[in-house]
């Protein structure tokens, strides 16, 4: 098989294109492969350092090998780079839902889910910000608190993105590269959903309604945030922490949540978009892209197209 292979830590040009032998026990012949942030993170060999030469890529589609079923995959332990890959966490992709959808609703789309609903008991009543909202994770969030019936604000950098965003159902839009950000709102949050960190969290913390919450999910400012419990107690508001891996140890969890994004992909109530489509020889493209905060959705990888 070929796959975007790394043998150091560094830039978005540290990928090669190399021949290698199929992953070992049952495999995932690969369709599209996800860009993610996290593979961003792992590249730069910044906290996490996967033993080199490693494939990154965390999600594929495909058709698994062993009964030809079509597939999504989430590998948190990497591999995805590539025209086949270890059949990871498996799920099955029903037939109204195409490959392209199928791949960006389920890590992004369970991040959302997640934390919208599980961890921020997202109701009508809610005025949500969501950071990042133009992102993989961001744009879904927007649909989903759309769809919950709350209010929804949602930061993005360029007006390309809030154009976007407003297309989607955001009922106001704000640059998140604003200075002030508590003030640029207009109205006090009672739910925040974080992919930033960072002082996008400070300030979006800072501006919490009493009793709200901010589900803290991502890092892509690369920027860490603390938290002290005594300013908690003082404004009565809480911080709330999501990792995809705690679903992903619930098999259960993992098989009906993923189902529930299918459904609504297949009805077309949950939709996302395709910012960007790659050859495998692209991947350190797609990461300059991702980087440059200038994509919005999901990018994903052509892993059979070579130029
Ligand atoms: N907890 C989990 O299990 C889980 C799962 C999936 C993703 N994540 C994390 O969640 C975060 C968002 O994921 P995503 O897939 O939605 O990412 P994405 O599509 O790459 O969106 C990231 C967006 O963050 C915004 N941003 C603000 N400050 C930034 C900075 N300094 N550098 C880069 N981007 C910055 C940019 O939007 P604007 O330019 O419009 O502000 C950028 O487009 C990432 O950190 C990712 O690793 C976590």
């Amino acid at each position: 098989m070929l796959a975007a292979v790394i043998t150091a830590f560094g830039g978005p040009d540290v990928f090669a294109l190399t021949e290698m032998p199929d992953p070992a026990g049952d495999v995932v012949d690969v369709t599209l492969a996800g860009v993610n942030h996290g593979d961003v993170h792992r590249r730069r060999g910044a906290d996490e350092k996967p033993p080199l030469p490693a494939v990154l890529g965390a999600d594929v589609v495909g058709r698994l090998r062993s009964d030809g079923r079509r597939v999504a995959a989430l590998l948190p332990a990497g591999g995805g780079y590539a025209q086949v890959a270890p059949a990871g966490h498996v799920v099955g992709v029903p037939d109204g839902v195409s490959d392209e959808q199928a791949l960006a609703v389920l890590e992004q789309g369970l991040t959302a889910w997640h934390s919208l609903h599980t961890l921020g008991r997202v109701g009508a009543d809610d005025v949500v910000v969501v950071t990042a909202a133009a992102g993989g994770v961001g744009h879904l969030a927007v649909q989903l608190a759309r769809a919950a019936g709350a209010r929804v604000v949602a930061l993005a950098s360029s007006p390309a993105k809030r154009a976007f965003l407003t297309e989607l159902g955001a009922h106001v839009t704000v640059d998140s590269n604003h200075p002030n950000l508590g003030a640029a709102l207009g109205e006090a949050p009672t739910l925040v959903l974080d992919g930033v960190g960072g002082r996008t969290f400070e300030q979006l913390h800072r501006a919490l309604a009493p009793f709200g919450r901010i589900v803290a999910y991502g890092g892509a400012a690369d920027v860490p945030n603390t938290v002290a419990v005594d300013d908690l107690m003082t404004t009565s508001t809480g911080v709330l922490g999501f990792r995809l891996q705690q679903v992903l140890d619930d098999e259960e969890l993992y098989r009906s949540s993923a189902a529930r994004l299918f459904h609504l992909a297949g009805r077309g109530l949950l939709t996302a978009r395709i910012g960007g489509r790659y050859p495998l020889s692209a991947v350190g493209r797609a990461h300059a892209d991702l980087e440059s905060r200038v994509t919005s959705g999901k990018l994903v990888i052509d892993v059979h197209r070579l130029t």
